[in-house]
């Protein structure tokens, strides 16, 4: 858990970047209808639950640096004995203040009347605009209604900018406490992967091993941070294969790619590996190759090099497989110079990693691949996916798609693994499947 402290230490950070002449507006995010009457399941913000951890919808953070009378202020729903009895408790605006450790709290009913008075004599309006069409058509109506009255002497703000240009910026740091929490969200993970792992074989569907996962999850908390990837055999070469409904074919490599998302921060796993237990010769050269380009690029990741280097490692490394196998045809520096790999390897090695499993922050300053400094937590998953459609590559590589993912943060020195919970080198892992035949054959 994140504690009060760390929350008033951010919001202070916050204040201070954005100057005593701004006003600081942060929303909850919006309930969300799946069909007719019924809701997806509820996340908040994560830019709200960074700055003050409060879970519950149509709220407003604001902070207004420098107000005497209190900087950090909320808006919550008003407590509601009816409203409550169905859909859950409310903390409400008496409580809240106490609870989060914030300046005040008042009725979310009452905000048309309340934050007008709050933006005036402000210059400056830090918001997220574009993430929320509604919301933003009323945080520019609370300041029309404070350009009414320039004319009593009100200066009405002036420079409208995004939130997200400081906010974003201090949540690629993770504090301590914020890594504590990833650590373990990294290793439930890891458990619900080697989980999976002893439950696979012939004859099961794709989503008896998502139900593998998501068992372990919600046994420590956690939920999917995103939703799970389960592929079987060509499957795999769908980056964003969701389905999760086929057979597990004796002969196939299954593809997984699930996080568990705990106190809002993710983790974001991938493991590939044979249903039957054991690699064929073909899947092993894949996978060998793309376990050598994960290898090659995580040791890229260390204070001084760039977002890119990574990326470029795994790149060469796999650039040169594609060709020794037979996938790709001519020279290295061709290959790499026309992109040729894109055809097997389409996707980034990775990613920021927070309180969104594709987490906020530049990845280029100044057009320029930003350097990697302590405190970034980033994914490394190199992959290769051979459509069973290709053309011109030998019939043995078709079908066969590898991703191997882990997260890491970048240290004084280089980086430490969050994911070492879970094995990845083949050996490993094929003892681990031999171990769940064995306990539950
Ligand atoms: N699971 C999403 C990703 O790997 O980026
Ligand atoms: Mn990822
Ligand atoms: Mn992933």
């Amino acid at each position: 858990m994140i504690r009060n402290t760390e929350y008033a230490r951010r919001r202070r950070q916050l204040m201070r970047l954005a100057g005593e002449d701004a006003i600081v507006i942060v929303p909850a995010a919006p309930e969300r209808i799946r069909s007719h009457d019924t809701h997806h399941p509820y996340r908040q913000s994560s830019d709200l639950l960074y700055l003050c951890g409060f879970r519950e919808p149509e709220s407003v953070l604001v902070l207004v640096p420098g107000r005497k009378a209190g900087q950090a202020l909320l808006f919550c729903r008003e407590r509601d004995r009816e409203r409550e009895t169905w859909e859950g408790r409310r903390l409400g605006p008496e409580a809240a203040a106490e609870a989060l450790g914030l300046d005040d709290a008042w009725d979310v009913a009452d905000i048309d009347e309340i934050l007008p008075g709050l933006i005036e004599g402000r210059s400056r309006v830090f918001y997220e605009f574009g993430r929320d069409r509604e919301f933003d058509l009323r945080v520019l109506g609370w300041v029309e209604r404070v350009r009414g009255k320039a004319r009593q002497g009100v200066p009405p703000p002036h420079e409208f900018l995004q939130l997200g240009h400081l906010l974003h910026e201090m949540r690629l740091f993770k504090s301590r406490d914020e890594l504590r929490v990833m650590r373990r969200a990294a290793a439930i993970a890891a458990e619900a992967h080697c989980a999976a792992m002893r439950a696979v074989r012939p004859g099961l569907h794709e989503y008896a091993i998502e139900a593998e996962l998501i068992y372990r999850f919600r046994r420590h908390g956690a939920v999917p941070a995103y939703e799970s990837i389960v592929g079987a055999g060509a499957n795999a070469c769908v980056l964003h294969y969701r389905d999760n409904d086929a057979p597990l074919r004796d002969g196939d490599l299954l593809l997984v790619d699930a996080g568990a998302e705990l106190h809002g921060y993710a983790s974001d796993i991938t493991r590939t590996y044979p249903v039957n237990g054991r690699f064929s010769a073909a899947q092993r050269a894949i996978y060998d190759l793309v376990l050598e380009a994960q290898r090659a690029a995580i040791a890229e990741v260390r204070p001084g090099n760039h977002w890119d280097a990574p990326h470029e490692a795994a790149v060469r490394v796999l650039a040169e497989g594609f060709l020794r196998l037979g996938l790709l045809k001519g020279s290295l520096d061709k290959v790499l110079e026309d992109h040729g790999y894109r055809r097997f390897y389409m996707h980034r090695t990775g990613h920021w990693l927070g309180l969104d499993v594709h987490d906020v922050g530049d990845y280029r300053i100044d057009g320029e691949p930003r350097l990697l400094e302590p405190g970034m937590v980033l994914t490394v998953e190199p992959g290769c996916y051979v459509a069973p459609d290709s053309k011109g590559v030998p019939a043995r590589w078709r079908g066969i798609g590898v991703r191997i993912e882990d997260d890491v943060v970048v240290t004084a020195d280089g980086c430490e693994v969050l994911t070492d919970g879970v094995p990845r080198e083949p050996e490993a892992i094929e003892a681990l499947i031999a171990e769940g035949r064995r306990r539950d054959p």
